[in-house]
This record gives structure tokens, sequence and C-alpha cells, in this order.
């Protein structure tokens, strides 16, 4: 066989090494107190680096947190405004239902942070029920440069999951952690302390350490339909 069905033929038969790392990755909520040696971040932060980005503008800085009285701190602003958006607009709570209007005042004006998910979520990190990094010895913060050509977001979207594909091959688990752009967009103290200004804005964060137990592994996904238009015409495959 030539060389090129042979790879066909290995590939039809088992998943890649790159695919069973994205299949198999979960997002990790439970870690080890154990740090995880700084070559394997410098590792994961070159897998960042090497992202591809629209006009190769590289819109992105990264910025790794291991010291555990600052991701404490970090965390301790974060939940504080939690508890603050929950006091203000919970409406659920019994004998709260006044806050309605305010509540859909509040999801017109911001509809994606208001998301029923989020705000569920902002509830949960406010009553202490869900961690904001869960713990993890090493966090990478993403701000994204404003400046970058065409989505600085999607690029760092794209530099931060190299990171976290590149961590989960290390046997590393990873989450993605959103949250915490309620302190910078919030309050003034963390962009002064880590020296963020124009052009640079938080775009996301990343939990990294070693998983507790094995919580790996393939789960059920909704699939969505794929139209697929070939040889002028068109089927679905779901
Ligand atoms: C941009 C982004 C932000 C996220 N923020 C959080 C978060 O703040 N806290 C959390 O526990 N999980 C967070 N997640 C993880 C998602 O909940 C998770 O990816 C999703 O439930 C699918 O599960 P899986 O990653 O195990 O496949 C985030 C994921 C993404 C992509």
């Amino acid at each position: 066989m030539e060389k090129k069905e042979e790879q066909i033929e290995q590939v039809k038969n088992e998943w890649t090494p790159t695919e069973e790392t994205i299949l198999k990755r979960r997002s990790i909520r439970m870690y080890k107190k154990e740090q995880v040696p700084d070559f394997m971040i410098n590792r994961i932060l070159e897998a960042g680096r090497f992202a591809p980005s629209a006009g190769n503008s590289q819109p992105w800085k990264f910025i790794v947190l291991r010291d555990p009285k600052l991701i404490k701190d970090l965390t301790d602003t974060t939940v504080g405004i939690c508890k603050l958006f929950k006091s203000l607009i919970d409406y659920r709570i019994p004998g709260k239902r006044w806050r309605l209007p305010i509540a859909k005042f509040n999801i017109k004006m911001k509809p994606k942070d208001l998301h029923p998910v989020p705000f569920g979520a902002v509830t949960f990190i406010a009553d202490g029920k869900l961690g904001l990094w869960h713990d993890a010895p090493t966090v990478i913060l993403i701000f994204k440069d404003v400046r970058g050509v065409s989505n600085p977001d999607l690029d760092c979207g794209i530099a931060g999951q190299n990171m976290v594909l590149a961590a989960h091959s290390m046997g590393l688990g990873t989450c993605w952690v959103g949250f915490v752009k309620l302190a910078f967009q919030y309050t003034r103290k963390w962009k002064k302390y880590f020296n963020i200004s124009y052009p640079y804005k938080f775009a996301s964060s990343i939990a990294i350490g070693w998983p507790v137990g094995d919580p790996d592994g393939m789960v059920k996904r909704v699939t969505h339909a794929v139209d697929w238009y070939e040889n002028g015409s068109k089927k679905t495959n779901y």
C-alpha cells in the first residue's frame, strides 16, 4: 500500500493522539494541592503562543498566577461581586420577588452576562457552592489586545484552547473560567495590580492542575446538524 493509503487506513481504524486529547478532555473542578512543574506551564504557554491569529496579530497577553494568596484574593473580589449581584437581582429567593423588575432591566442591559446559565453560576459562586478556579494551583489569565485585527476574542479563544489541549496531553486537568471578568470589570484594583490598561482587556482564564481521580473521558454531546454541499446537491448529516 502507498504511504498515504496506509495513513488513511490507520485514521479509519483509530483516533489520532490529537483527537483523543480533544475528545477525552473534560473541564476539571477538583485539583490536587501539588503544584505543576514550571517547565510544563512554559510548554503550555508555548502552545498558546503558536496559535493562529487573524493577520498573525497575536492579540493576547498571558499572566500566570501560582501564588495561593494572590489566587485567593482575586477569588474573594470576584465572590464579593457575585454576592452583590445576587443581593441586587436574585428574585428567585422567597420574599424577594419585588426584585424581578430590577432583574429584568439588568438582564435586558446585559443579556449575555445574565443569561440563566451564568446567572445561576453567579449565585452558586456567591453561595460558595461553585469554586472560582476550583482550588487549582496555577491559573493563566488571558487578556486580549483590543487592537487585534478582526476578532481578538476569537484569537484568544484559539490560543487558550491550544493551551488547554497541550495541558491535557501532559496529563493535567484544566477548566476555562470566565467569571473572574467581574473583578476586572467592576474594580480598578486588579487592573492596577497586574498593570492592565489600554489596549488590553480581560478575555478569560484557565485553571490548571493535577486532577483528583480520573475524570477525563468521552461524554454524550448534542449533535448539531451539518449541511454538506457536494456534487451539486445538499445533504444534512447528524
Ligand atoms: C469561555 C468558557 C468559560 C467557562 N467558564 C467556566 C467557569 O467560570 N466555571 C466553570 O466551572 N466552568 C466554566 N467553563 C467550562 C464549561 O462549563 C464546560 O466547558 C462545559 O460545561 C462542557 O464541559 P467539558 O469542558 O467537560 O466538555 C467555561 C468554558 C468556557 C469555554
